[in-house]
């Protein structure tokens, strides 16, 4: 079969997939049913919503129970509790296979680019039917149709790709709001992380081909983008006509529809000025910057590999700030990196304390083989990890409560998401800053804009009512 691009050619496997799925269907007297489960972060909840688009296409009727004709656990190995919940959960899959033994379990993402977890699958989880990594999801459907027609299990792990595959079917899971990639993998190589290694080298897509994905979503319904990459500052960089961020923010700004952008994520190190006038002029962009700090130790952040001090990232903040006042800033922090001392962590409760972030994610270090600070000799004994943590952690609630309580008794225009899960005639909404508020309200109005009188903050989000 000659293909004049590898979407017609991955279109081909699914139609022969549907064939055997439809054969099975005949043979069961019911639909097949087939179940994804996303661990980590937005990349790889966003490479799901391109595999059930495949899964849905081959005739797979989509559930979220795991006792399911096909299983798929698209994975992430960013720290090693990631990891152990996988282990966990196939062991319960193992279970449900024993009674249904020609159910297909698929695992992917990022844990699969890590030969030393593949060998341990295929030695002790031997009930796995089909392995993939991180560059060849597009692959699904081919396969999946190896894997149905000969009955054996299938591996296909590539070490990366220069290859950006178009055009393939995806499901989303929010009808009004959407992530969109713009480029994939990461250059920057932090010593504890073990992304670059398991996502690859950067690479972008084009801006015609991220722009026409989003003017096609705005047709659709869609009001909010998310930019999705691990460093979408130094996006463009690699393409054959370089376009910067601030460039491409520009040119998503004046697509009719949508109403909201956000992004995800900016490294310190590359954050331009361009950037900071687009968001300061934008009415579009959302008033939200996450901005990984990791530690607010000068001498961590070398050993980090992150290329910035503690006052270069003291400065950028006020640079921002003067630039956009408004604007919640959040984190990433890392406690317990090798040989910090308990100066190294003063200085990260003194940033946190400095920048007063609206909301920042704690993490404890978590030993990446592979990566250089794997095998850096000093690691931090583990009660004074927790220690510390339980501190920053203190710190960061407190802080993060005092920004919430500020904007209590406005009136905000509120992102209408979801019906509210514990109040009965309640729904839940975003604001521009991404604190969440509940309040009196019908489901007609999700993925719409309305204005909230936020009456009380309740810590870390709001109670309000719709202002007419
Ligand atoms: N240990 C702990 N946290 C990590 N992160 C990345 N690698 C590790 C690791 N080895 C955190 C960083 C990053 C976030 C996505 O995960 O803070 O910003
Ligand atoms: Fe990991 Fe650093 Fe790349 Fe983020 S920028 S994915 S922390 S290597």
């Amino acid at each position: 079969m000659e293909f004049t691009n590898e979407a017609e050619k991955q279109k081909f496997y699914m139609k022969q997939c549907r064939e055997l799925v439809q054969a099975k269907e005949q043979q069961y007297g019911r639909k097949l049913t087939a179940c994804v489960v996303t661990f980590g972060c937005q990349m790889n909840f966003k490479d799901s919503e391109k595999l059930i688009g495949i899964l849905k296409e081959i005739g797979y009727e989509q559930t979220e129970n795991e006792n399911a004709d096909l299983v798929l656990y698209n994975t992430c190995t960013v720290r090693e509790n990631a990891n152990l919940k996988i282990y966990g959960r196939l062991g319960y899959l193992s279970k449900i296979k024993e009674k249904n033994p020609e159910m297909i379990i698929g695992l992917c993402g990022c844990m699969m680019q890590e030969a030393h977890v593949v060998d341990k699958l295929n030695k002790s989880y031997r009930f796995i039917d089909l392995i993939f990594g991180t560059h060849n999801i597009f692959l699904l459907a081919q396969l999946l149709y190896e894997r149905l027609m000969s009955g054996h299990k299938v591996e296909s792990i590539w070490n990366g790709t220069t290859e950006i595959v178009e055009d393939l079917p995806s499901v989303r899971k929010y009808s009004f709001k959407s992530g969109v990639n713009i480029m994939y993998g990461c250059n920057n190589f932090c010593s504890y992380c073990i992304v670059p290694y398991v996502r690859g080298r950067e690479r972008s897509r084009t801006p015609e081909d991220i722009l026409r994905e989003i003017e096609a979503l705005a047709a659709n319904g869609v009001v909010e983008v998310m930019l999705l990459g691990q460093n979408v500052n130094s996006y463009g960089k690699t393409l054959e006509e370089p376009v910067t961020f601030a460039q491409l923010l520009k040119r998503v700004e004046q697509i009719d529809g949508i109403e909201r952008i956000r992004f995800m994520t900016s490294h310190p190190k590359d954050l331009s000025d361009d950037l900071i006038a687009v968001m300061a002029q934008s009415k579009k962009i959302c008033k939200h910057l996450h901005l990984p700090v990791q530690s607010g130790s000068t001498a961590l952040l070398k050993k980090m590999n992150r290329h910035y001090t503690k006052e270069d990232y003291l400065a950028l903040v006020e640079k921002l700030r003067s630039a956009i006042p408004d604007i919640a800033l959040t984190t990433d922090i890392i406690v317990g990196f090798p040989e910090e001392t308990e100066e190294d962590f003063q200085d990260t409760l003194d940033i946190v304390e400095k920048v007063r972030y609206d909301s920042a994610f704690t993490f404890i270090y978590s030993k990446r083989s592979g990566t250089p600070a794997a095998d850096m000799e000093h690691q931090v004994a583990e009660e004074v990890v927790q220690e510390r943590f339980q501190r920053l952690l203190n710190l960061v609630n407190r802080i993060s409560k005092e920004k919430t309580k500020l904007l209590e008794k406005t009136l905000q225009p509120v992102l209408v998401e979801e019906e509210n899960k514990k109040e009965e005639g309640y729904v839940t909404g975003r604001l521009s800053n991404n604190s969440l508020v509940h309040f009196p309200g019908k489901k007609e109005w999700i993925g719409t804009i309305v204005n909230v009188y936020l009456k009380e903050a309740k810590g870390f989000y709001y109670i309000g009512e719709k202002v007419d």
